[in-house]
């Protein structure tokens, strides 16, 4: 079907099925001055290019640890931002435009965690930007909440995979104590998992967001004092593929904002 299309309507027809970066998953240095090798004799050694190898990528597991001491380290909310944005274990960083760290006030009592920052987070900085951010200001509005007043919002993962991809497990795990580490600083009254991504992540469970909404689960982890109460919830995005599932959603606002008046935080 290509071979008929002229070049405009090749790249629209590239853009329509989603391919709309010219990236690769490692950052190249255009700028580079690659020295070539001295002409020894001008008529018999051909010439090549010598490019230095790429910059070592320490391993998951060092890694890992690196993230987990890092994280720990933090007391505050911008020593957790400064901490992420100094790691160099997770490859993301060097393809993504910027960081996407979080929105709205550490201070908020609802903390909500999405999955992977796309296009538009990756563009704006901030979690939840495009499309899908319209749709989860608009819920949450309906039940009194925004994140101008009264919800915390950040992902799972804080820079853009490239090309949308879905987030490796290993990129998953080094990302891990970084978002532990934010809600135990956060500490907030209740915690939303928002979407499939996040809830498995965080609750460790293989189970999927269909199966573990709709209830109050108990969040644990190291740094804090007592558990939190938390609710799984369908990714916007996901909502806005499958309308049908808006019920459910609204099933699952409803019992956020009864907890959130039980707690006397709405
Ligand atoms: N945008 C985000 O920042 N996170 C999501 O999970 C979905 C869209």
């Amino acid at each position: 079907m290509e071979a008929s299309l002229n070049p405009v309507q090749l790249l629209q027809w590239y853009m329509d099925i989603g391919v709309d970066e010219a990236i690769g998953e490692e950052l190249i240095d255009r700028t580079r001055i690659v020295e070539k090798p001295p002409v020894i004799s001008a008529t018999i050694l051909p010439i090549t290019q010598v490019s230095p190898p790429p910059a070592p990528i320490i391993g998951t597991i060092e890694a890992l640890g690196e993230a987990k001491v890092l994280a720990a380290a933090a007391k505050t909310v911008e020593e957790l931002k400064a901490a992420l944005e100094g790691f160099q274990g997770l490859s993301l960083k060097r393809t993504a435009t910027q960081i996407v760290f979080a929105d709205g006030a550490p201070t908020a009592r609802v903390m909500l965690v999405g999955e992977v920052p796309g296009a538009d987070e990756d563009r704006i900085g901030r979690p939840f930007a495009g499309a899908s951010g319209q749709l989860l200001d608009k819920m949450l509005a309906a039940i009194g909440l925004s994140r101008e007043n009264n919800v915390y919002i950040t992902n799972v993962i804080n820079w853009r995979p490239p090309g949308n991809r879905t987030p490796s497990e290993a990129e998953l795990a080094l990302s891990l104590p970084f978002v532990q580490r934010h809600i135990e600083l956060v500490n907030p009254a209740v915690l939303v998992y928002v979407g499939g991504v996040a809830t498995k992540a965080l609750l460790q469970s293989s189970q999927s967001v269909m199966r573990l909404r709709g209830k109050w689960m108990d969040y644990s982890s190291e740094g804090l004092q007592q558990p939190i109460p938390s609710l799984a919830m369908f990714n916007p995005t996901y909502l806005i593929g499958s309308p049908a599932q808006k019920g459910l959603a609204w099933a699952d606002l409803l019992m956020l904002k009864a907890k959130l008046q039980e707690l006397g935080v709405l």
